[in-house]
C-alpha cells in the first residue's frame, strides 16, 4: 500500500470515528466497511450501459469508491446521506457522485426531485437494526418500488446483531418485500465481521405483507 493510500485510509477511519461519536445510533457501526465487503455490496451494480445506482448511507464512502470504480461513463451515482459533515466531505472527494444531504425515509421525494423514477442497483448501508420495524419496511418497500425490474437491491448486517429484535424484523421485513433475499458468505475480513443480502424481484406492493408495527404506524393506531 502506497504512503498515500494509508494517510487516506487513516483520515477515513479518523472521520467515521467523529461521526459515530456525535451520533453513535445513526452511525451504527465503529469502522467503515472493508474492501472485502464493499465489492461484494458494489458487485450488483451494471458494468455496462449507462445504469442508475442509488446508495443508502454512503458515511465516509468505503462502498462509494467501489460503486464509481465499476460504474460505467454516462451511469448516475446517487448518495443519500443523513450526517451533514460526512455528506460534505464525501462531495468534495468525490466530485461525480450525486450527493443528497438527507434522510432515506424521504428516499421517493429526494429522487424525484432530481427526476430519478427508476433505478438499476440500490447498494444500502444503513444501520437497519437501529431502525424501528416500521420504517423498515417503509424504507424497503419504497426501494422496491424504485427498482428497474430486473435492478438489485444489497446491504449487509454484522453477524453479531442475528438475535437482536431489529435484526429479526428486518430479515421479515425483506422477506415480505423481496422474492429473493439471498444471504452472502460471512465477510471475516471486517470489523466487525458481516455477511451481505443481495435482494432481486420485489414483491407488488401489498398492505397484507405490510407487518402490523408499519400498518398501525401509517393508520396512526397503536398495535393491541
Ligand atoms: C454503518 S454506517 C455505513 C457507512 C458506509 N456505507 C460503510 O459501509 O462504510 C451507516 C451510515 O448510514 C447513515 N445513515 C443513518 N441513518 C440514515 C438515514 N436515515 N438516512 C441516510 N443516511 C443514514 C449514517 O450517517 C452512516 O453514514
Amino acid at each position: 500500500m502506497t504512503r498515500a493510500l494509508c494517510v487516506a485510509g487513516m483520515r477515513e477511519h479518523r472521520s467515521f470515528l467523529r461521526a459515530a461519536v456525535r451520533n453513535p445510533r445513526r452511525i451504527g457501526a465503529i469502522a467503515p466497511s472493508s474492501r472485502r465487503l464493499s465489492a461484494l455490496m458494489a458487485s450488483v451494480v451494471p458494468a455496462t450501459g449507462r445504469p442508475v445506482v442509488v446508495e443508502l448511507g454512503p458515511g465516509t464512502g468505503a462502498v462509494s469508491a467501489l460503486i464509481a470504480e465499476r460504474l460505467p461513463a454516462g451511469g448516475r451515482h446517487l448518495a443519500v446521506e443523513v450526517d451533514p459533515h460526512l455528506a460534505a466531505d464525501l462531495a468534495r472527494r468525490h466530485p461525480t457522485i450525486e450527493v443528497i444531504t438527507g434522510d432515506v425515509r424521504d428516499l421517493d421525494r429526494l429522487l424525484a426531485e432530481r427526476g430519478v423514477t427508476s433505478v438499476d442497483a440500490v447498494v444500502g448501508g444503513l444501520p437497519w437494526s437501529l431502525f424501528d420495524a416500521a420504517d423498515q419496511h417503509r424504507i424497503l418497500r419504497r426501494i422496491a418500488d424504485i427498482l428497474a425490474p430486473d435492478g438489485a437491491f444489497t446491504t449487509f448486517a454484522y453477524t453479531h446483531t442475528g438475535p437482536m429484535r431489529g435484526a429479526r424484523s428486518f430479515r421479515s421485513a425483506l422477506e415480505a418485500v423481496f422474492e429473493e433475499a439471498q444471504i452472502s458468505r460471512t465477510v471475516w475480513r471486517n470489523a466487525p465481521p458481516a455477511f451481505g443480502y443481495i435482494c432481486r424481484r420485489p414483491r407488488p406492493g401489498s398492505p397484507v405483507a405490510e407487518p402490523r408495527a408499519a400498518a398501525a404506524a401509517r393508520s396512526g393506531r397503536g398495535i393491541a
